[in-house]
């Protein structure tokens, strides 16, 4: 007889029910998919996994503690039968069948009226992929096409172009500390479809080699202003490029609302009436210390932590921070932009009681080949700094903390 292929089709089981046997590692994998669909999950199994009791103790599913029982399918739209019990197996897949359930069977590809495909989601579209014929499944395979397919959508190396219009604005993006891996995924593929990046010399400046030839890649430090100026001459190019319904990236180091300046432009394409987007990223602050081996919280060491800017001295006017009362905690402190004033931060913290024997380390270009820690207390950092020629961007971590990790090398 010929083998027919399986046709593929997507289940709406919102509010239906669906009945699941056996309570193990199929279970605990298949139904957070059954809960994301809405089904209304009948679990029958005397035991269950963990994973599994926490989804009853939810309130997801109704978890009934005993083995299967002829009826069990009776008024289900869909069952999942998966069982350490062979002849259970058999006799449910024979119940489903009377009934005209369709039944997915872990132990027996032939004997099930249905097959699980392998999923993943990309921008709200699901990627199923099934092998067609029962003869010569090869599930890793199959597993294998999702995966590229929805990596390759996610990182954009696979584009799938929208045939809806693009909504023309602005996405400021957060991109991670430096290394390329450290954006998040809807940042790589706002980058990928962008026809103008505006980018930092902080951040993941390798993805721009990635870019197309067609992509106007625009470096921020470069625009035609002096120093004073730059912002204004960002917002403007942000907005310029944003008019002439080009899909613009503002591609920013680390998070956009960590010292990045980033509700200066979102005010700014406000004020244009531009479309902006904002895509959070992974701060310097936590993962550069995290990168080089220190936790800026650990228990019983450090119950906060603190990010501060050390981009203006203690003693300047200008400082919106209160040194002492830093001085007076007892958790972590992380200071960006502090390599030219740590000599006096440290200075301050010590004069208000913080002691001059705190661990404190400094990791410069953290996440990129060029990372590398230097390790002082407060009393020495400065002279640390000097001898080790430190440079930016570096992340000093001051407290407790950073004693905890194993020491990494280099
Ligand atoms: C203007 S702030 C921007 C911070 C960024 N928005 C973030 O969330 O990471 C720049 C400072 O971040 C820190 N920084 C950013 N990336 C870094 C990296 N890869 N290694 C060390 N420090 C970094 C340095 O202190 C640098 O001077």
């Amino acid at each position: 007889m010929a083998e027919h292929p399986a046709y593929p089709v997507g289940l709406r089981l919102t509010g239906r029910k669906v009945v699941v046997l056996g309570g193990g590692q199929v279970a605990q994998r298949r139904l957070p998919a059954l809960i994301a669909a809405g089904a209304d999950v009948l679990l029958v199994s005397p035991e269950v996994t963990p994973s599994v009791e926490a989804m009853a103790d939810a309130g997801e599913i109704s978890w009934q503690r005993r083995p299967y029982a002829e009826g069990d399918l009776a008024d289900a739209w869909y069952a999942l039968i998966a069982t350490s019990d062979d002849e259970a197996n058999t006799a449910a897949s024979a119940e489903a069948e009377r009934h005209r359930v369709w039944c997915v069977r872990s132990d027996d590809a032939d004997a099930a009226t249905a097959w699980t495909p392998a999923t993943g989601t990309s921008e709200g579209v699901t990627v199923a992929v099934l092998t067609s014929r029962a003869r010569g499944r090869d599930p890793r395979h199959t597993a294998a096409i999702r995966d590229a397919v929805v990596e390759g959508l996610r990182d954009g190396t696979l584009v799938a172009p929208h045939h809806r219009t693009r909504t023309p604005g602005v996405a400021l993006v957060g991109g991670g500390p430096g290394d390329p891996d450290l954006i998040t995924v809807r940042g790589r593929r706002l980058l990928a479809e962008a026809d103008v990046v505006i980018a930092d010399h902080l951040g993941p400046r390798d993805l721009l080699a990635e870019l197309p030839a067609n992509v106007e890649v625009i470096d921020a430090a470069k625009l035609p202003y002096g120093r004073f100026m730059a912002q204004e001459a960002i917002n403007s190019a942000l907005i310029e490029h944003a008019k002439q319904g080009k899909s613009v990236v503002r591609l920013k180091g680390g998070d956009p609302f960590v010292y990045g300046r980033g509700m200066e432009e979102v005010q700014a394409l406000a004020e244009a009436g531009i479309p902006c987007t904002v895509v959070p990223g992974i701060s310097s602050s936590i993962s550069v210390p995290g990168a080089a081996g220190i936790p800026v919280t650990h228990r019983g060491v450090a119950h906060e932590f603190t990010v501060v800017s050390g981009h203006i001295a203690p003693d300047d006017e200008r400082s919106l921070v209160d040194w002492p009362a830093l001085a007076r905690l007892t958790g972590t402190l992380v200071i960006l932009m502090g390599v030219g004033t740590i000599g006096k931060v440290a200075e301050t913290l010590v004069a208000h009681g913080r002691p001059a024997d705190t661990p404190v380390a400094v990791v410069q270009e953290g996440t990129t080949a060029g990372q590398r820690r230097v390790d002082a207390t407060l009393a020495t950092v400065a002279e640390a700094v000097r001898t080790h020629e430190v440079k930016a961007p570096s992340v000093i971590v001051i407290g407790d903390v950073v004693a905890v990790g194993p020491r990494p090398a280099g």
